[in-house]
């Protein structure tokens, strides 16, 4: 039996993405709010994993296992949602993404002299190499902060950016990215604000005005699993006990772990789900850090965003109920003004921005996440991004199947134009809420 479960190990680690042969996915279509909650409302039964959001008119694209495929079409059939495949075998997807990277990889490695390249997926060596040198480079402005470590011991790394150390009264704007494993375009989008408040300063105002932080991985654990062995990867590593289950299905969805709410709807009791919640609020390091984070600033904190892909989405709280909160106005307008940013300098292959409260927006609650949890704490602007990931399907020009990944050749315009975000947000943020504690 012993030798058994050491052959299925082995034969699963050598086998890279073996476990998703037989997995398709799907462009899904809803053309009114009807299918979007006919759609959403289906997730539990069919397993249902969103890669890319679904809206009112917003194509979306959903994994589906091998057991589901069968029943989901019928169902979609049935109800009349417009879809079509997106790829027939998720494994050979994933084997032509890689080769996608690697090829760029032995393209692009001769060519950088610049410090942290934005024409490829990095490891999470690299990064963290990126930002301990900003952080000796620059010790007049910027703070490493390193003392809380994940699940598997790694350092959870932020830098806290101010030109007085934070003595003063500026606003506080938080930016994190990675508390999702799976979504690695998040990552290069806060370490290129680093990169323009520090390195490349074309808005001076935003120091002057504002103190700065900024968590780039926050699942440093998850990051590098997924990175090296499964591509689909979300949740943290963590395990809660020796047993089987927790061996097989290890790791909290770190969006669903926060304080407020908790597990009350669109999280899952179950350790296999990827939306497991966790055994209490704040059972993992990870979501801890970004609590205590929140806790420390909460008197300055006005802007707050976690970073997440896909589906071109600036999206506010309450996302545990829909309902609209006090300052729903406020969120909305620099909600729009910051999609707006981004818009004026997107690709026309891409599509626009979709901006709306969460829930409403994406047709299904969550509870435990952290922009619920900051704005529950006071932060008044909170935000979730969905950043881009798939090309318009109506761009004939396009006749290639498009992997999981945002092509690599697309990151640095992603940050180039999410930056344009932070900066309208700050700025909105500013004249706002600038005054929040004077
Ligand atoms: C910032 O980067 C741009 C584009 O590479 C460059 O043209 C500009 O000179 C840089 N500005 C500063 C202040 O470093
Ligand atoms: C939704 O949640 C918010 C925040 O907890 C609360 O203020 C609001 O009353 C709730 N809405 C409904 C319809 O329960
Ligand atoms: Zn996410």
């Amino acid at each position: 039996m012993k030798l058994l479960v050491l052959l299925v190990f082995v034969t699963a680690i050598h086998a890279k993405h073996e476990k998703y042969s037989g997995w398709k996915s799907f462009y899904v279509k809803p053309v009114n709010n009807d299918q979007l909650l006919k759609l959403t409302s289906r997730i539990p039964e069919f397993h249902l994993d969103f890669i890319s959001k679904a809206a009112v008119n917003r194509e979306g694209i959903v994994l589906v296992e091998p057991q589901y495929q069968n029943d989901f079409l019928r169902f979609l059939a049935k109800e009349k949602i417009c879809h079509r495949i997106h790829s027939e075998d998720l494994k050979e997807q994933f084997d032509i993404d890689d080769q996608k990277i690697e090829v760029r990889n032995l393209a692009t490695r001769s060519i950088n002299g610049g410090r942290l390249p934005y024409d490829n997926y990095q490891t999470l060596d690299v990064i963290y190499e990126y930002i301990d040198q900003i952080a000796e480079d620059y010790p007049e402005i910027v703070t490493l902060v390193s003392s809380s470590k994940s699940f598997q011991g790694r350092p959870l790394k932020y830098l806290k950016i101010s030109k007085d150390k934070f003595s003063s009264n500026k606003p506080v704007i938080y930016i994190d990215a990675g508390i999702h494993a799976r979504e690695w375009i998040t990552i290069p989008t806060v370490t290129y604000a680093i990169h323009k408040l520090v390195e490349n300063v074309t808005e001076p105002d935003l120091l002057d005005n504002f103190d700065w932080i900024l968590f780039p991985v926050v699942n440093p654990d998850g990051y590098v699993f997924s990175y090296e062995r499964d591509k689909m990867w979300r949740k943290t590593r963590s395990l809660k006990d020796w047993s089987i289950t927790s061996f097989l299905c290890r790791g909290v969805d770190g969006n669903r772990n926060f304080d407020f709410m908790w597990n009350t709807v669109g999280a899952d009791d179950d350790k296999c789900s990827p939306i497991y919640a966790g055994t209490e609020p704040f059972s993992e390091s990870e979501t801890r850090t970004v609590g205590d984070i929140i806790d420390e600033h909460i008197d300055r904190m006005v802007l707050f965003i976690t970073v997440h892909s896909f589906g071109s989405m600036i999206l506010y709280p309450w996302g545990h109920n829909g309902s609209l909160s006090n300052n729903a106005f406020s969120l909305h307008t620099v909600g729009i003004d910051m999609a707006n940013a981004i818009n004026k300098l997107s690709l026309p292959n891409f599509p626009n921005y979709v901006v709306g409260n969460s829930m409403l927006t994406i047709g299904y609650g969550a509870s435990g996440a952290s922009d619920d949890y900051a704005h529950f704490r006071g932060v008044p602007l909170t935000y979730t991004f969905e950043l881009p990931g798939f090309e318009d399907e109506d761009d004939e020009s396009n006749e290639f199947t498009q992997g999981f990944y945002l092509d690599p050749k697309y990151i640095h315009q992603v940050c180039v134009e999410t930056w344009a975000a932070f900066v309208t947000g700050a700025r909105r943020a500013g004249e706002l809420y600038g005054k929040k504690n004077l």
